[in-house]
């Protein structure tokens, strides 16, 4: 029996994060989607009603410039790019029941009655504040689309408000040449009229909201940190030219793309709604919600939880919405260990991962990942290969191919009227509970794992009972059938186990076994049925595939990141390849004054939340050392661990945001690439540099 099986289905509404219009989708995007997909499919098949909506975030400035840029119009843009994310969704067995757009007239209305609520209540402030402005474009700058040398150790090319290089932060106000990086103009400062939601007024029902446990321990831990730092009002009006919604009341002011993305999820279950019966209230009213006992989900990544975990509620309890009844968020996606990079062909797309392998291979390898943990996830393309090779051909789609032949030959495709091994279809059964309970947490690593230990066992059955020299025997017919039948019986199990994570794979199996296959009883309806013939399954992966794969991307562009486009128009040249930028002449005793010394690299880390940074370890002969490098565009630390380099050993330590930095490594940077010196070979750890 199975006590997890709800008594009365649930009613529930998922949402993944809308993802931007403005570039393809990406392994990263995937990861997001697989993870939400499998929990819906995991509750419908548990007999729950689930609704899965998503839609494209279609707003903002980046979208406005990416349409420019394409001479096309947003609207156009937004299109193009929407038909584009629903192939590639549905292309990877991705269950939306909804796919929309944030550039709806459901959201449009929601976001302006959200708006005017929130304004009638008192929870808007104007004031004018000062920016940085495009002359040349007419366009306020963010602090992304500035960039200009760093005040303090004049590394070249860095954003508006941090340095990379050496961690400082400041105002754009305070780069030294600072440029637009959509005209390369000089910004100059401007005045404007912006709105704001006052957010501190809802710190104490935040304070609520984080000890209420909906959120996993380390988000609702980094959401208390920013509660407890103090909240600040939030901006949520851009000035014309924008793309986006128009401010009710307001001329030329439109709302932040983020003001109206999360009010998207209500805009995509209000369409779908309108089309399946749906009672729209009963999952976002507060009181038909709490009435009706339905339950709301927000699958995000880490990056957004401050939007979705503190901004979001506070906006929902404002307009007498209902409050999610939990975020789910995961952690990073980095590819064989590290950032994904054009350079290196590890941003795959999701079109160009599809041309060389099927959709459920990255199913079930981020299924075999994934925790309730916001830790990271790597995609070790050879470890890819080995494991679903290992798992879903030699262990799973194995025990039918054994079993099947026999059947289809020597019994016309029937099966015995019982399984030989009781024990080993109990077994089965029996651990339905826990591997459902794995599934409703999120712990699909452990799900999977719990799966793959009943695939080991019925293997071990059939080498055990050897069917293929039974079959030799005389007299054996029955026996033969049984044991191929107990084969059958477990592998009909086990698929019924990973449906929500391998559909399409489940629904072959269905085909070939004549039943649907349903989480638990299947045995008995097989008893003694006809099944059809075997085909193949699935086919092993070729390792090699992974070059093409790899080699196809480097061809591709990045997409822009987020709404920060990585296309500057009119760049100004980087001090380093600028003559007349070079610095004032120095003395040679000044010269003297810089301790260079050969390191040998002998670790190389990601550094969490750095975007930039690479930490390394550093053997200097005598001593050892860690530097933070903002070389990480440009190297995996696999590419760097055992490399001799040359760094500045006598460098003041910095405090960084991710621990002290105790150096300098030097590389070559023409504002393209990233190139770290190394010495010629015969230099050792420590030597000095002259
Ligand atoms: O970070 C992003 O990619 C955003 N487009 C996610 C929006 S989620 C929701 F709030 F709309
Ligand atoms: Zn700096």
């Amino acid at each position: 029996m199975n006590t997890t099986a709800p008594i009365s289905p649930r009613r529930i509404l998922v949402t993944s994060a809308l993802p931007y219009a403005n570039g393809s989708l990406h392994l990263g995007h995937l990861l997001e989607h697989i993870q939400t997909d499998i929990w819906v499919r995991y509750q419908r098949m548990r007999g729950n009603e689930c609704h899965y909506v998503c839609a494209d975030d279609t707003h903002g400035t980046a979208i406005m410039l990416k349409a420019e840029e394409q001479g096309i119009s947003p609207e156009q843009l937004i299109e193009q790019v929407r038909t584009e994310h629903i192939a590639d969704f549905n292309d990877f067995l991705i269950s939306h029941d909804n796919y929309y757009s944030t550039h709806s007239d459901e959201n449009r209305n929601f976001s302006n009655s959200i708006y005017l609520k929130l304004k009638e209540r008192g929870f808007i402030a104007e004031r004018t504040i000062t920016q940085a402005f495009d002359p040349e474009k007419q366009l306020f700058l963010a602090d992304r689309y500035i960039k200009g040398s760093c005040p303090k150790c004049k590394a070249a090319d860095q954003y508006g408000d941090n340095c990379e290089a050496c961690g400082a932060t400041y105002s754009p106000v305070d780069l030294i040449d600072p440029f637009s990086t959509i005209s390369g103009a000089t910004p100059v400062e401007k005045d404007s009229l912006h709105y704001f939601f006052k957010l501190p007024e809802f710190a104490e029902f935040l304070d609520t909201w984080l000890n209420n446990k909906k959120l996993q321990p380390a988000v609702s831990n980094k959401l208390r940190e920013w509660l407890e730092a103090g909240l600040i009002e939030w901006d949520i009006s851009r000035d014309a030219p924008y793309f986006g919604f128009e401010i009710p009341e307001a001329p030329d002011k439109y709302f932040y793309v983020w003001l109206d993305a999360p009010i998207g999820y209500m805009a995509s279950f209000q369409d779908y709604c309108q089309r399946s019966n749906i009672n729209f209230d009963e999952f976002w009213d507060k009181e038909s919600a709490q009435a009706a006992g339905t339950e709301l989900y927000h699958f995000i990544g880490k990056d957004i939880i401050n939007f979705h975990g503190l901004f979001w509620p506070a906006i929902m309890d404002a307009s007498d919405l209902r409050l999610p009844s939990a975020i789910f968020a995961h952690g990073f996606l980095s590819v064989d260990g590290a950032k994904m990079s054009k350079s290196r062909g590890t941003f795959i797309t999701a079109r160009s991962y599809l041309e060389h392998f099927q959709p459920e291979y990255l199913r079930y390898f981020f299924a075999a990942r994934l925790g309730n943990s916001v830790d990271d996830i790597d995609l070790n393309l050879e470890e890819f290969v080995q494991k679903c090779n290992a798992d879903l051909v030699g262990k799973l789609v194995n025990i039918a191919s054994r079993c099947a032949g026999f059947i289809g030959k020597r019994f016309n495709n029937t099966l015995a009227i019982q399984a030989e091994n009781l024990n080993l279809m109990d077994e089965l059964a029996q651990a339905g509970d826990d591997i459902a309970n794995a599934y409703e947490q999120r712990e699909f690593s452990k799900a999977m794992r719990q799966i793959m230990a009943l695939a080991d066992k019925a293997n071990q059955y059939i080498d055990e009972r050897k069917p293929w020299v039974i079959a030799k025997q005389d007299d054996s017919e029955a026996e033969l059938q049984a044991i191929c039948t107990t084969g059958v019986m477990a592998f009909a199990q086990l698929i019924a186990y990973l449906k929500p994570v391998l559909p399409a794979l489940a629904e072959a199996s269905e085909a070939f076994l004549n039943i649907p296959l349903e989480w638990q009883g299947n045995t008995s309806r097989l008893s003694g049925a006809t099944i059809n013939k075997f085909k193949p399954l699935l086919q092993r992966l070729d390792v090699k595939t992974i070059t093409s794969l790899l080699d196809d991307n480097k061809k591709i562009s990045e997409p822009s990141e987020k709404n920060s486009p990585k296309k500057t128009k009119k760049k100004k040249p980087s001090a380093s390849t600028d003559a007349q930028d070079i610095a004032d002449e120095i003395e040679i005793d000044d010269f003297f004054k810089v301790d260079l010394r050969i390191a040998l690299i002998t670790k190389a880390e990601h550094v969490e939340g750095a975007e930039k940074l690479l930490k390394l370890s550093l053997d200097l002969g005598t001593e050892q050392r860690t530097v933070f490098s903002g070389i990480k565009s440009a190297y995996a630390p696999s590419d760097l661990e055992g490399k001799l380099t040359v760094m500045v050993a006598n460098l003041k330590p910095r405090k960084m945001r991710f621990g002290m930095s105790e150096g300098m490594v030097l590389a070559a940077s023409d504002g393209d690439g990233i190139f770290i010196l190394e010495p010629h070979a015969g230099a050792v750890p420590g030597m000095r540099v002259t």
